[in-house]
């Protein structure tokens, strides 16, 4: 399948970036977290309070699965967690080339400074938080992209040249 997927951490660009090329590329945008929330008619902070986060990561692996069949080459962006399931990563694999959008940890806390929509980055020491977490998952990012690229410093419309590129 022709899907563009783009994966990476919380705040790397996914959704900017996946915005752009769907204009450029003439595809639909998906984003996983958009269709969990409408599948379940609340936000994700909500499911995460409501039912936990093992809960949220089932419905992520019931949603990539879902989008196996029977739709033309869009551009989908996923969840900062999505990869880390190890039985997730085949389903993106499956769905088409996986890029990942690599950023620094400091990068990350400046975009995010001051959001409430990110659960697990609610705490006293976000930088802290961002740094674990990316050390934790970076295995796993790496192992389900076919194609890394690094985002800090760069304009939008750099990345999606780069995308289009590696990807095309
Ligand atoms: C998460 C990332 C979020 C969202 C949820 C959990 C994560 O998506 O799925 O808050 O575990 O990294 P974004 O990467 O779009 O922020």
């Amino acid at each position: 399948m022709d899907n563009i997927i783009l994966i990476g951490f919380m705040g790397c660009g996914k959704t900017s970036v996946g915005i752009r090329l769907s204009y450029q590329l003439r595809r639909i945008f998906l984003d996983t977290d958009k269709l969990i929330e409408q599948g379940q008619g609340r936000s994700v902070s909500r499911i995460f309070a409501e039912d936990g986060e093992a809960y949220f990561r089932a419905l992520e692996t019931e949603t990539i699965a879902g989008l196996r069949e029977g739709r033309a080459p869009c551009i989908i962006a996923t969840g900062g967690g999505l990869p880390v399931k190890p039985e997730n990563r085949p389903l993106l694999r499956a769905l088409g080339r996986v890029i990942y959008l690599k950023a620094m940890p400091e990068t990350v806390y400046e975009r995010l400074r001051g959001d409430t929509e990110r659960p697990l980055l609610q705490c006293a020491d976000p930088l802290s938080r961002i740094r674990e977490l990316m050390r934790e998952r970076e295995t796993a990012y790496a192992d389900a992209a076919d194609v890394t690229v690094f985002v800090d410093g760069k304009e939008i419309d750099m990345i999606v040249k780069e995308i289009e590129e590696k990807a095309g």
